[in-house]
């Protein structure tokens, strides 16, 4: 019996671990904080709205008293903290945003836990998800390891390790119960087409070019979103006090080779003649201060808590193609009114 508070359980990876979780163990009761963002989607949650262990409530984990009255209506006993912004671009555009919401909600969400739980630390905990890129960017060689120094170099990832550092501060200083985990990239339904996979999908699909940033040699870890939520699943219930875990596929990928495979898919799920996709590749200006590479050693959680992926990457991309060409009606609503205008900011089309 648990009763747990779910942050950002409406974006992405938010609503796999809220459907995990709530499907799971029906004798937890689930709470999930969203302020419906942009990012934030009720329809990513429609299969488990009904639950009777789940309780969705719109709100900002930066306001101190919506979260004391949920910490005390609800017997808040632990907390997996996903609400974030998170896409690099608009951080990179709006960095202020990036801090009140990952930084000072953070301490927010932190100083309610010290507050509600006083001094019985017993059975509670405070789960911080965060990203790889707190580490900075790797050369040709290396991986991130859990003791590699922080070297955050984006306004998003100065914003996540600064939230870090105060999820491990509250530990030192008050002892209060944390677990981190650091994961790579991850793909799959339900992620915001801002991103690289989706957005690329949706390109191909109505034919409109696709932005390559740089030359596309940059390299990401790419890991299927259903695999981070069973690894959160296991760090939640098995992971030590105070322990950071870092989470990963060892699937480096070039960014043009991802690109490449998804014309590929694409081509053959549209019945498109073959290397149609590709002639939309577009070579755009690179990301500001872009990060070079990415790669995780997951070698500890998977030691320690017996974690590993399920699915190899084209497979996986494979099953996102499928939702994405499946779910046209999720897509079409997510890509109206502020998308576009979005769209044609970040990628000069006016
Ligand atoms: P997302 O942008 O898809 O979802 C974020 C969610 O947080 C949205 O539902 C949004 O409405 C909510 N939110 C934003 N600001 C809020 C606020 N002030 N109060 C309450 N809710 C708020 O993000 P995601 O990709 O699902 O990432 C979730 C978490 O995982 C983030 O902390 C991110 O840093 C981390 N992460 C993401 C990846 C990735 O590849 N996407 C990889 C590693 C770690
Ligand atoms: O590594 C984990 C991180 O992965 C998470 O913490 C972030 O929340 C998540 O957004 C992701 O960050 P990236 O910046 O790596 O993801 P994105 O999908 O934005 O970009 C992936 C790569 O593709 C990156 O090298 C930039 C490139 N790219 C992206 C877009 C949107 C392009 O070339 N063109 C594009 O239009």
């Amino acid at each position: 019996m648990r009763n747990i508070l779910i942050t950002g359980g409406a974006g992405f990876i938010g609503s796999h671990v809220v459907k995990l979780f709530v499907k799971k163990y029906p004798d937890y009761k689930i709470v999930n904080l969203d302020k419906l963002t942009y990012a934030g989607n009720l329809e990513n949650l429609r299969d488990i709205e009904s639950y009777p262990n789940y309780t969705f409530i719109k709100g900002d984990i930066c306001d101190i008293e919506k979260n004391k009255e949920i910490f005390t209506k609800y017997k808040i006993d632990s907390v997996v903290h996903l609400a974030a912004e998170s896409h690099v671009d608009r951080s990179i555009s709006n960095p202020f945003e990036f801090a009140q919401t990952n930084i000072i909600g953070t301490l927010v969400l932190l100083n309610q836990a010290k507050e509600s739980w006083g001094k019985d630390f017993n059975n509670k905990l405070f789960y911080h998800i965060s990203t790889d890129e707190v580490y900075g960017s790797l050369g040709e060689t290396g991986l991130f390891k859990e003791d590699t120094p922080y070297d955050p170099k984006s306004p998003y990832s100065a914003a996540k390790a600064s939230s870090d550092h105060f999820v491990r501060a509250f530990n030192n200083t008050y002892r209060l119960p944390i677990v981190i985990s650091n994961c790579s990239n991850n793909y799959g339904p339900y992620q915001f087409p801002e991103k690289l996979i989706p957005l690329f999908i949706n390109n191909i699909k109505n034919h409109k070019p696709l932005p390559v940033y740089g030359k596309g040699e940059n390299i990401r870890d790419w890991l299927y979103v259903e695999d981070h939520a069973s690894a959160i699943d296991i760090v939640f219930h098995e992971g030590k006090i105070g322990e950071t875990y870092n989470i990963g596929g060892f699937n480096e990928w070039k960014n043009i080779d991802v690109i490449k495979v998804l014309c590929k898919v694409m081509d053959k799920k549209l019945n498109r003649e073959s290397g149609q996709s590709e002639k939309l590749i577009t070579f755009v200006k690179d990301r500001a201060g872009h990060d070079m590479r990415y790669a995780i050693d997951s070698t500890k959680i998977s030691k320690e808590l017996g974690w590993k992926p399920s699915l190899q990457f084209e497979e996986g991309i494979e099953k996102t193609v499928d939702w994405y060409l499946a779910n046209k009606k999720w897509l079409n609503n997510v890509i109206s009114g502020d998308y576009l205008e979005y769209y044609n900011k970040q990628y000069n089309l006016r």
